[in-house]
């Protein structure tokens, strides 16, 4: 793939995000804004979706329970935390811009500050004091044009550190560096020159040597990036395959010979995004594609390997290993994209519903064979985790957030850890009103060096007390509740995905 293609392939990405063609009636009140507003009362998890006009400035948390003397870091969050401008609200969760919230623990204990990602689009929406940059899945009336992704990337989904940087990642665009300190906002970054601008998925891989693998997907082109980062942050290798019918493809798992993509039937549409259509509602469900599932060796991208799982749609994986010439992976899967295409625009309007229940897969890739074979496990839960040293290696425990009896609201209400192997599992309810975020495994320095030997620390809202808490559990005895827990008398809306990054 030469600069032009890649060129052209920008553009044609940038074509899918960009609006302002279409017309369409403006409703002289905000419909999102108003139907939200109007569920508050009789709603109170509408709280976690708030969101926030400010940064928020370092304060301490209340501690009950003492850290573990090897816990001391930083937990980062990143997730999209300006829902509202202006008094325009955005139509899905994914759109909002993006807040990198850290939680420091340390001897003193725990404090917490979170500070929105200044990308160009966060300024510019900023400038005009109402959104003027197309999102994910809103197209603002009259909206600027842009000329590349970069122009509307919210840098709100994930963080990672990787060679000696903290990345704020978006999926759609570049990585934003974010000072691990102050979380003051740098430069975007730039891995070649060829690859300026290109998509860098929120959701890379850290092989056990310190590579980082990643992906990209530029939707209007049909392509399909791979990165390849030394353990330094330094470009190995980068390379792009053209992918038929290009799926909306948010995360993918290594093992030690391969990358493993999850390629859910909801395909990109470049007519409909010509037509005006949000870069989401680009999308069309075609189930007769089932979920298909390519597979790349690491040392050759050119040859690309499919299988077909059952029609589904997917986020995230847990984790994949190679077990002699079968791959063995586990994802959480969901029979349709509803969630994703309705239920988080509903989410938007201050409306819950769910028709679906999705729950964790368990596959099987037979290399030789060509075949695929799926088992489920039923837990309706999101946010999978792995301990960091089984990357890519045989592995069993996943730990998940779980919907266990959250009723009416959206959410979860558990944490879990789940051995794929074996289906047990160890869990821990927070409680009726308690929304639960990613939680995020973090293994004991000095301890056993066996998978699983660790913590697993997140965060969680509490609806009654209006509180945010920041919870630590031994990662074997979830059941057993935390160890310790701070609390805050503020509330952050939900995000995403985070990390933990020791001291
Ligand atoms: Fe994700």
């Amino acid at each position: 793939m030469d600069r032009r293609n890649f060129s052209q392939s920008l553009l044609a990405a940038a074509g899918t995000l960009s609006f302002g063609a279409r017309a369409q009636p403006v409703p002289a009140a905000d419909a999102y804004q108003s139907a939200f507003e109007a569920s508050r009362a009789a709603q109170p998890w509408t709280l976690a979706y708030v969101g926030l006009q400010e940064d928020a400035a370092p304060m301490p948390l209340t501690l009950r329970g003492r850290l573990p003397r090897g816990l001391q870091g930083a937990f980062y969050r990143n997730g999209p935390a300006r829902h509202t401008l202006g008094g325009k609200r955005y139509h899905h969760l994914f759109d909002g811009d993006g807040m990198v919230q850290k939680y420091t623990l340390s001897a003193q204990g725990i404090t917490h500050q979170g500070r929105f990602v200044r990308t160009q689009k966060f300024l510019a929406d900023s400038a005009a004091g109402r959104p003027v940059r197309a999102a994910f899945g809103t197209n603002p009336p009259e909206a600027e044009p842009i000329s590349g992704p970069d122009d509307v990337n919210v840098a709100n989904t994930s963080v990672v550190q990787h060679g000696g940087e903290l990345l704020a990642l978006w999926e759609g665009g570049s990585a934003t560096r974010v000072d691990p300190q102050t979380l003051a906002t740098g430069e975007l970054k730039t891995w070649s020159p060829d690859y300026a601008g290109m998509p860098f998925s929120a959701h890379p891989r850290i092989d056990a040597d310190g590579t980082l693998w990643n992906f990209g997907v530029s939707s209007g082109r049909g392509l399909l990036s791979v990165y390849r980062v030394k353990p330094s942050g330094e470009l190995a290798q980068a390379a792009t395959i053209k992918v038929p019918d290009m799926s909306m493809l948010h995360d993918f798992a290594v093992t030690e010979r391969h990358l493993v993509f999850l390629l859910p039937p909801l395909v990109y549409d470049a007519g409909r995004a010509a037509a005006g259509e949000t870069f989401l509602d680009s999308h069309v469900w075609k189930p007769q594609l089932g979920l298909r599932v390519l597979v790349l060796e690491k040392d050759r991208l050119d040859a690309p390997m499919w299988f077909e799982l059952p029609s589904g749609f997917v986020f995230h994986i847990g984790n994949a290993w190679e077990d002699r010439g079968t791959i063995r992976l586990d994802y959480v899967r969901s029979d349709t994209a509803r969630h994703a295409t309705f239920e988080l625009k509903q989410l938007m309007q201050g409306h819950y519903e769910s028709r679906e229940t999705p729950a964790v897969a368990v596959v099987e890739l037979d290399l030789k064979a060509g075949r695929a074979r799926q088992s489920l496990l039923p837990h309706w839960s999101e946010f999978p985790r792995i301990d960091p040293r089984v990357v890519g290696r045989r592995y069993a425990q996943v730990f998940l957030a779980e919907r266990v009896n959250a009723g009416d609201r959206p959410g979860y209400d558990s944490v879990l850890r789940l051995d794929v192997g074996t289906g047990r599992a160890d869990r821990y309810r927070y409680g009726d009103n308690v929304m639960v975020e990613e939680h995020v495994f973090v293994a004991r320095r000095s301890g056993s060096g066996r998978e699983g030997d660790g913590w697993l620390v997140g965060t969680a809202l509490d609806l009654k007390r209006r509180e945010m808490l920041f919870s630590v559990f031994d990662a074997q005895r979830l059941a057993d509740g935390p160890i310790a827990q701070g609390a805050m008398a503020r509330v952050m809306p939900l995000g995403l995905h985070g990390i933990f990054v020791p001291a």
